[in-house]
């Protein structure tokens, strides 16, 4: 029985277990996890154990432990009910919902605490969003806490204290490359949403060619780890699985996609022409996850957020949020300077390889190509057309907004081969592809 006891702590043979698919204990994941943090298993034992996850997989049970040890790691919050929910999306090119939903949320009686990335790879990040006009998500806990209850939500980054042996284990997956592995991603994600002490999460799956998930069934498979992994830590959860075989909406590129957030919380005609998709997944959202929490009919649900989204008090509360986090109230415009990409023949647009149009926004400044990049926060794309509009040859696809003219230049060897054109029409993508509850 000692014996055992002695052996389960020893990292080669909880490797082997996992080789062999023997399933570890929790005392095994929690002692594993531990000693990462401490460093008395050092990253290669850590990273053999991260192989033997990616090529083995580990049970469900084991992932819930995984992804506990992960949020005990560090500092967690506790709210007084179940009023206070979050969103995570998986990322995408123009995907720039949180932060029109997180208030529409609050305007219908929420209260959200949101911890938010930054771009990773081709995908953009709510933070460099919101940093691109000025906004401090760098705040303590302590301020995270009262502005939540304040401005009834708050989007800050990750920070050192929640989660901290995620943040390890994630720069171990990065050199590593078992980033991809379904339970360490799910670890990942959900250990930081429970982490936030809240008690509900909506998960948008993204799908298609600009997201890490391309095919529907990895997406579908993905949202159902993370929906089973937050319940069994008690956080009730559905998701949605949206498309991103385009950009979302029209505009890529941290102010750009501030501006078009802005502009779809002031007018009602263009949030259902211009930007309707972006509107569409944020209504979605928000329905599922109000419909899930307080017991309303979907439709209902629904009809409430479309109200919300535009009657003032959505604006309102993202107005008051950004400010006391340090906006001066300036609404962001489009630059002046900018370079239009034009069609080279006439018919309908087709498809868009979506993560090429992530990279050229990379090449753009848009985003970081190391860890050493700084953002250009106004460069970036309008996508003037969509998939099934009609095109001239000669006829502006993508007005790209620039500084630099060699950035330019490559974001333009990018785009050239993304947009694909034909004669005949095709049909535009279904938005709302999938809901798993
Ligand atoms: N986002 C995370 O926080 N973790 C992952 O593993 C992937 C995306």
């Amino acid at each position: 029985m000692s014996k055992n006891k002695e052996l389960s702590l020893i990292p080669t043979v909880l490797i082997r277990k996992v080789q062999d698919q023997i399933p570890l204990t929790k005392e095994e994941i929690f002692a594993l996890i531990k000693g990462f943090q401490d460093e008395s298993v050092p990253a290669y034992q850590m990273s053999a154990l991260l192989m033997a996850i990616y090529y083995k997989g580990i049970t469900k049970q084991e992932k819930v432990w995984l992804t506990e040890a992960l949020m005990k790691s560090g500092e967690t919050l506790s709210w007084p009910d179940e009023n206070y929910i979050d969103k995570h999306s998986t990322g995408g090119v123009g995907d720039k919902v949180s932060i029109i939903l997180a208030p529409l949320l609050a305007a219908m009686g929420f209260k959200l605490p949101m911890m938010a990335g930054r771009g990773l790879g081709h995908t953009g990040g709510t933070i460099d969003k919101l940093e691109s006009i000025g906004v401090n998500t760098g705040l303590s806990i302590d301020d995270f806490k009262k502005y939540t209850n304040e401005n009834q939500f708050c989007i800050i980054g990750q920070t050192k204290d929640i989660c901290p042996a995620d943040k390890k284990l994630y720069a171990l997956r990065d050199v590593t490359c078992t980033v991809s592995s379904l339970p360490l991603i799910t670890a990942s994600i959900v250990s930081k949403k429970i982490a936030e002490g809240v008690k509900g999460i909506v998960y948008d799956v993204k799908t298609g060619s600009g997201a890490f998930m391309k095919a529907k069934e990895d997406s579908i498979t993905l949202a159902e780890s993370l929906v089973e992994t937050s319940k069994g830590l008690g956080a009730k959860s559905i998701a949605v699985i949206t498309d991103m075989s385009q950009p979302l909406g029209r505009y890529v590129g941290n102010s750009l996609e501030m501006f078009e957030c802005f502009e779809i919380l002031d007018n009602k005609k263009l949030a259902y022409s211009d930007y309707k998709d972006t509107s569409l997944v944020t209504l979605e959202l928000a329905a599922r996850i109000t419909a899930l929490i307080k017991n309303v009919d979907y439709k209902k649900a629904y009809e409430t957020a479309k109200t919300k989204l535009h009657d003032g008090s959505t604006k309102e509360l993202l107005y008051k949020a950004l400010k006391n986090q340090g906006w001066n109230g300036e609404i962001p415009k489009p630059q002046e300077k900018f370079h239009e990409f034009k069609a080279s023949k006439s018919g309908y647009i087709s498809s868009f390889d979506n993560e090429q149009i992530g990279w050229a926004g990379v090449a753009l400044g848009a985003g970081r190509k190391n860890l050493q990049s700084i953002i250009d926060p106004h460069v970036g794309f309008y996508f003037n057309k969509k998939i099934s509009s009609s095109v001239n040859e000669g006829e502006c696809l993508v007005k790209v907004y620039y500084n630099d003219p060699d950035k330019l230049n490559d974001a333009l060897k990018l785009l050239e081969n993304s947009i694909m054109i034909t004669e005949t029409k095709t049909e535009e993508p279904k938005l709302i592809q999938d809901i798993i509850s």
